[in-house]
């Protein structure tokens, strides 16, 4: 029997239609995965089903009788759990507190963390999670604020576990886990749905999979009978192959040098050690490594955001070193952030605010400290048309945007402006295919153009597809530096686990 039935779910936000009549059911303790392009409706129906959305219409059964979900805390008494696509962990708040927020323990009226700090550690225990309880939530990294969060979700005694993109952020090794621990729970009797744009993943995890499209859904069926391809079609409604560098330019002037470059120790962070390195106009170098190896470190050392303890940077000839983040950018260095909701949007303005934050300078969108507003939504709009932001709205808030969207934004307020180095961090993260192969064309483009790209992620394939020259991180050094034409998949993925590789001459 299913133990979710949705009917007929309808929802449309202003004049965008999210959800389209669609029916979704599950079945109890099956791992059941829902796959669909950016903004397909995938976060709203499962918006809808943890109360947090009202449905304009529709019907929701659990365990086959008719429920009213009106908001989260029903949602939760009925033994749902959702872990957000983007987390919304606090970030001054200890990991214990953010864990039993809403559910806090008292003794005659008055909190007793202690009693929870008990059941906590042991759930964490028995997760095979290292997350130290009274560390302040602002110091963990995506992945372990993700851990948070699902055992935030497990402390509430849930059987339905929703998890929306959860492996976007995480690198394969995390991935790995996560899906032991999706399928103990699955073991222990947990259903579980799961949101992701990875299909080998879905198709190694799921027992089912839903495709949606443009607020429908469009077909159910086992894991075991479909595959990748199909997926992608059903998906997209046509075939979409991801391009792929041919490495045949040849490279312009050095245009970013790293010499010996460390960053001063910080708690909580991967200090980097005598960084050296250099990227020629026309170059995209790689760089590889699992998460919290200083990648991001790397990059807010170049950005201006972390302070060094020693070593020089310089761009195009110039040193650079001590310049400010607004500095840096002044003299032509872009970049797309890992975190686009934490550094690189501000959620609450519009589109076209956004996209202003990078032009604040640029005579085409203000004059003497005057924004051209006619200009401005003029420029607005070719940019969202040139990098098919949807829905095509400039005055609605960024929040309200699909993750694939606001990612577009980020990617065109960047790629827009002057610049001779674009700093790329998990460009392609929460996107579907044909926004993949979007952001892969435009970052090849910018090679062709003879800028330099230095990029940053942990998707090994990525790295592969798209860069001249590749460098490993491992604990904060690069531990290996290779052409990419070099190097196979295998053979990377052991350099990232730290395996360093025997001498090539
Ligand atoms: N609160 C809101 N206000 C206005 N529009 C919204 C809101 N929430 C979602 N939408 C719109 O509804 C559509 C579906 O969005 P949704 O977030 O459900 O997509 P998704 O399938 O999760 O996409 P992604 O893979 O990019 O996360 C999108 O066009 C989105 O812009
Ligand atoms: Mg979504």
């Amino acid at each position: 029997m299913s133990i979710i039935q949705m009917t007929n779910i309808h929802k449309t936000f202003g004049d965008t239609p999210a959800c389209c009549g669609v029916d979704f059911s599950v079945a109890a303790g099956e791992i059941h995965a829902l796959v669909g392009e950016n903004g397909a409706g995938k976060s709203t129906l499962m918006k809808i089903l943890f109360g947090l959305v009202p449905p304009d219409q529709g019907e929701i059964q659990l365990d086959g009788k008719p429920v009213t979900i009106k908001n989260s805390r029903t949602a939760i008494a009925r033994g749902l759990g959702m872990v957000h696509q983007h987390l919304k962990v606090i970030p001054r708040l200890t990991v214990l507190e953010n864990i039993v927020l809403g559910n806090e323990p008292t003794r005659w009226g008055i909190l007793h963390l202690e009693d929870a700090a008990h059941k906590v550690n042991q759930l964490v225990n028995q997760l095979g999670f290292s997350l130290d309880l009274n560390k302040t939530a602002a110091d963990l990294s995506l992945g372990e604020q993700q851990h948070l969060e699902i055992v935030k979700a497990l402390y509430r005694k849930i059987r339905i576990l929703i998890l929306d993109e959860p492996t976007a952020v995480l690198s394969p090794l995390e991935t790995g886990e996560l899906f032991r621990l999706l399928r103990n729970l699955k073991r222990q009797g947990q259903t579980i749905i799961f949101i992701s744009h990875k299909l080998e993943e879905v198709l190694s995890l799921a027992d089912t999979v839903t495709v949606m499209r443009n607020g429908r859904h469009v077909q159910t069926m086992p894991a075991a009978k479909t595959d990748s391809q199909q997926l992608a079609y059903l998906m997209l409604g046509t075939e979409i192959a991801l391009p792929e560098n041919k490495r045949q330019t040849a490279l312009g002037d050095e245009v970013l040098r790293l010499d010996r470059v460390s960053s001063r120790h910080q708690p909580g962070h991967q200090n980097i050690q005598q960084i050296s390195l250099s990227i020629r106009g026309g170059e995209i170098l790689g760089v590889a490594g699992v998460a919290g190896n200083g990648q991001s470190e790397l990059v807010e050392s170049i950005t201006g955001l972390r302070s060094l303890a020693c070593g020089r940077i310089f761009f195009k000839g110039r040193e650079i070193t001590h310049y400010s983040p607004g500095q840096i950018r002044q003299a032509g260095v872009t970049h797309i952030p890992e975190d686009r909701l934490m550094r690189g949007l501000v959620p609450s303005l519009s589109v076209r605010e956004n996209l202003l934050l990078g032009h604040l300078q640029d005579k085409d969108w203000q004059n003497r400290g005057f924004w051209r507003l006619k200009q401005n939504r003029k420029e607005c709009r070719k940019l969202i048309e040139k990098f098919n932001v949807q829905p095509q709205q400039t005055e609605t808030p960024i929040q309200y945007f699909s993750g694939g969207n606001q990612q577009k934004v980020v990617l065109a307020r960047e790629l827009s402006q002057e610049h001779s180095l674009l700093i790329a961090c998990q460009p392609a993260r929460g996107l579907d295919l044909a926004a993949a192969a979007f952001v892969y064309q435009q970052l090849l483009a910018e090679k062709a153009a003879k800028r330099a790209v230095l990029l940053v992620s942990t998707e090994l394939s990525e790295i592969l597809d798209l860069s001249d020259r590749i460098i490993v991180m491992f604990r904060g050094e690069v531990i290996a530096a290779i052409n990419a034409g070099d190097i196979n998949q295998d053979e990377l993925g052991r350099l990232m686990g730290g395996i360093r590789a025997p001498r090539r001459n």
